[in-house]
């Protein structure tokens, strides 16, 4: 286990905002955590745990103590005749684990290729991508509760999970820390590649493999997508928000290209990235922050930004949503102010 004091957290939020935490500490082990969970510094002062840094948003410093994961290993705990169970640990890079399934053609995730972050934060919000969810592999999710310290395994129903949630973001947020996740992958992976832009780039190969899903993913993503290195970023900055069919089926009638996807009979999901673009966001900056001009819901740092920069921009776009669309846009980034 490593301690730090005044910690700066520049490399550990892909945001790329510079501040700093009073402690940042990290652990090797599920005894650590415990260890940690039942010591003064955690019980003396606030803490949050983080995976990559790649879903949240520092508004400030922090004062208190950030934990991170330093856990590893993949290993298969479970064989059936079609099926494998595959247990990592939560610190282990997340596109590790895919290459890891894909080079053993274990079919299942390789449509969530190149998501950045850690393994122990994809149950947390049931990360998705192209047509795929986590939540339709995870069997169980094992954590250690912050309160007594007890190990706890949460099953798939358990967890329940919903588009980009889980009761770790709504009833159980900030009670337990997620150490191993089990994934159930097919032994030889059917690929999924009806979801619209997958399928076009599919076009592009001569086979329909899962390492060529994965290879096309990693292409439409890098195409699409900022680096975080080069400009700071945290992906999808908004949910897609959730409106009523008959909002929607009115919209139609003015936008008749904006996409959806079903959610009820009576419910659909819109791209967040059209209604942006729609308002005239997309490629636009304001001040050392801008709208990436190739996928309008993602935010970037051009430099130099601090938290409130981004929110200022942030709330400038929801405002444009709301006049022009009347839809609210949910941020899906974690605000994390100091
Ligand atoms: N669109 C626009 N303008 C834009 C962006 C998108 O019109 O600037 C339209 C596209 O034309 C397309 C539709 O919106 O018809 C969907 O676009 P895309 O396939 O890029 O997906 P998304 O709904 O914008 C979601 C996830 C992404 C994930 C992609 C692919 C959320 C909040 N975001 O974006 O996740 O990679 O689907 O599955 O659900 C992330 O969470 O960080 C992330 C990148």
């Amino acid at each position: 286990m490593k301690t730090y004091e005044n910690y700066s957290l520049l490399n550990n939020n892909t945001f790329g905002i510079d501040v700093s935490a009073n402690y940042f500490v990290e652990y090797d082990s599920v005894e650590e955590l415990v260890q940690l969970i039942n010591s003064d510094l955690l019980k003396e002062n606030k803490f949050l745990h983080i995976g990559g840094g790649s879903n949240l948003l520092f508004v400030g410093d922090y004062q208190g103590v950030i934990l991170h994961s330093k856990m590893k290993g993949i290993d298969v705990v479970e064989t059936t005749k079609d099926t494998v169970v595959v247990r990592a640990a939560s610190g282990e890079i997340w596109d590790d684990f895919v290459a890891f399934c894909v080079n053993k053609g274990y079919g299942g995730v390789e449509n969530l290729s190149l998501i950045p972050g850690e393994v122990g934060a994809t149950p947390i919000q049931n990360i998705g991508a192209y047509g795929m969810e986590v939540k339709d592999v995870i069997t169980k999710v094992e954590c250690v509760s912050v309160e007594t310290g007890d190990i706890k395994e949460f099953t798939n129903k358990e967890c329940k999970f919903a588009y980009r949630d889980s009761v770790f973001k709504r009833e159980l947020k900030g009670k337990y820390i997620v150490t191993n996740v089990y994934y159930k992958l097919k032994k030889v992976g059917v690929p999924q590649i009806n979801y619209g832009s997958l399928e076009e780039e599919m076009k592009k190969y001569p086979e329909v493999t899962l390492s060529n899903v994965r290879k096309a993913v990693i292409d439409i993503r890098q195409r699409k997508l900022p680096e975080p290195k080069v400009w700071g970023n945290a992906g999808s900055f908004y949910l897609n928000p959730v409106i009523s069919k008959s909002q929607y089926d009115s919209l139609l009638k003015e936008y008749p290209e904006l996409p959806c996807y079903k959610v009820s009979e009576k419910e659909v999901k819109v791209p967040a990235g059209y209604l942006i673009e729609k308002c005239g966001w997309k490629g636009k900056s304001q001040g050392n922050v801008a709208v990436h001009g190739s996928q309008a819901l993602v935010l970037i740092n051009k430099g130099g930004a601090d938290g409130l920069d981004i929110i200022n921009l942030s709330d400038s776009i929801r405002q444009s949503v709301r006049e022009k669309f009347q839809i609210e846009l949910t941020p899906e980034v974690n605000l994390i102010f100091g």
